[in-house]
């Protein structure tokens, strides 16, 4: 059975997608198994892993509009890391089952060892899909004081899920994206969330690092594009301090 994590926050461009390919991909490349779901209408997480949307069948859409096997909704993308992916037209479902994810990822649920789901950001309805379907959360944070304010808003959010679809949802972890430990601030603000938050907060931090973007929009993950970079180096120590808590 697979260990489904969802990847949240429902600020925009904290680094949600960039996490959920990266950590999918280390995984992948430490051996493991891995569905990266995307979530997202924007289909930034399909086109990081190089998967024209013009060329493609079904998406994400079609699991939540249509009884379609979800095998046919799989993509091969690289050694280890299959894709379920998204399409624009995702922005335009709602409805009031919020089951739909989980018994969609129970029929496939036994072919990997991780399920990795890149949420949208806002806490709507596909959201509620993936915490209802996932073992564990992690959340993504720029190191700034507005970080705060994301987090109050999002633990009531994860405790009402908790309490009325899946009370076996954990916090994986609060993870510190995009951090400059050359400035001040950072450094001190990473350590005041860490006073609060304590063992809530990921050890491992992900440095900005170019080849983040660089391999985004070369449409590969920076473990296989630039396997040297600091990027690649911090998410492969983050997939190993996941792999440490299975
Ligand atoms: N560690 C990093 N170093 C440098 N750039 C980064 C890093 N992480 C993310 N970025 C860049 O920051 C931007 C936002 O990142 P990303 O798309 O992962 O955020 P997001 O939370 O998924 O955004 P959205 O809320 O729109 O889905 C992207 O251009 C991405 O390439
Ligand atoms: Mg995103």
């Amino acid at each position: 059975m697979a260990k489904i994590i969802s990847v949240i926050n429902q600020k925009g461009g904290v680094g949600k997608t960039t996490t959920a390919i990266n950590l999918s991909s280390a995984l992948a490349t430490l051996g493991n198994k891995v569905l990266l779901v995307d979530m997202d209408a924007q289909a930034n997480s399909s086109r990081g892993l190089g998967i024209d949307n013009s060329l493609m069948n079904y998406s994400v859409f079609d699991l939540f509009s249509s009884d379609i096997d979800v095998k046919e909704v799989i993509k091969h993308t690289f050694p280890n890391l299959d894709l379920l992916p998204s399409k624009l037209k995702l922005f335009e479902f709602e409805s009031d089952d919020y089951f739909v994810l989980k018994n969609k990822l129970a029929q496939i649920s036994e072919r990997y060892d991780f399920i990795i789901i890149d949420c949208p950001p806002s806490l709507g309805y596909l959201t509620i899909n993936a915490l209802v379907a996932s073992n564990s959360v992690i959340i993504p944070l720029q190191c700034e004081y507005f970080a705060m304010d994301a987090i109050s808003q999002l633990l009531p959010f994860i405790s009402k899920i908790q309490k009325t679809y899946n009370p076996e949802l954990e916090i994986e972890g609060f993870l510190f994206t995009m951090i400059d430990m050359n400035t001040k601030n950072a450094v001190e603000t990473s350590q005041q969330l860490r006073s609060i938050f304590k063992e809530n907060i990921l050890y491992t931090t992900i440095p900005r690092n170019v080849s983040l973007p660089e391999s985004n929009s070369n449409g590969k993950p920076v473990v296989l594009y630039r396997p040297k970079s600091k990027g690649a180096q911090a998410y492969i120590a983050l997939a190993k301090e996941i792999l440490e808590k299975k």
